[in-house]
């Protein structure tokens, strides 16, 4: 695991981007990874003004994203769906059908988690996996206690995260049960990850990943069997 400290989270948003840019520079059908949250919103902008200053294209590249609550639909504001359109998709050259994000729809979710996995591979798996991580440990919405082994699945989500996430809703009862997630097997199967921390809420689940126990309880710390993970931070020490 290789740890950059920047000096605000400004500069972690451009260390990330910089990574994101020369893959695609190198591959032009680069797939990626995509995260929600609020961490990611200024490593979004990078990319935004990179395309927009001419200096890359997402004409041929595929995104795939780690998560989305179960039953908010694309056209609410909460969701992830909305979020990643709002941030990144309305405002780049990447082709509709090459966005990728986990389907929000009750009735879908039977076959959309076994499909969603099949559609990665079919793509030829992800280059680089952009994730940002939870208070309490979790990566894309993989809770404490997920079995490391577990691709595409639909997990209950701790009253911890809903608390958390309950900033995008008016209140609790709002934030969904449930979401969607990509498994930590399916993270971990993504050829490079980039993990993102900021800002001292994140302090004890830094402490916790650098520590460098593995255990199902944080989830993040299965990406210390990945070979190739970065770990870009600020406002954490
Ligand atoms: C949500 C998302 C995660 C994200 C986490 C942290 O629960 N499912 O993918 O990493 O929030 O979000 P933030 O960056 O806003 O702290």
């Amino acid at each position: 695991m290789k740890w950059i400290e920047a000096a605000n989270y400004e500069e972690m948003s451009k260390i990330a981007a910089t990574i994101f840019k020369e893959q695609l520079k190198l591959v032009k059908t680069s797939v990626f990874g995509m995260a929600t949250g609020s961490t990611p919103e200024g490593f979004y902008k990078e990319l935004v003004k990179a395309y927009q200053a001419g200096e890359l294209s997402f004409a041929e590249a595929k995104s795939f994203n780690l998560d989305e609550y179960i039953g908010i639909m694309p056209n609410n504001e909460a969701s992830y769906h909305y979020f990643m359109d709002e941030n990144l998709f309305n405002y780049i050259d990447m082709k509709r059908e090459n966005i990728h994000v986990p389907t929000g729809n009750p009735k879908e979710i039977a076959t959309a988690t076994a499909e969603y996995d099949a559609a990665i591979a079919a793509a030829g798996g992800v280059d680089i996996q952009l994730l940002g991580i939870g208070v309490n440990g979790h990566i894309g919405f993989n809770e404490p206690g997920t079995a490391f082994e577990l691709e595409t699945n639909m997990v209950e989500l701790t009253q911890s995260t809903r608390e958390a996430n309950q900033i995008y809703f008016d209140t609790i009862d709002d934030v969904p049960t449930h979401a969607i997630t990509m498994g930590i097997r399916t993270i971990m199967n993504a050829k490079k990850v980039v993990l993102l921390i900021s800002g001292a809420s994140k302090q004890e689940a830094f402490d916790r990943l650098r520590s460098g126990e593995i255990t199902t309880d944080f989830p993040a710390s299965a990406l210390h069997n990945h070979k190739d993970v970065t770990v870009i931070y600020t406002g954490v020490k």
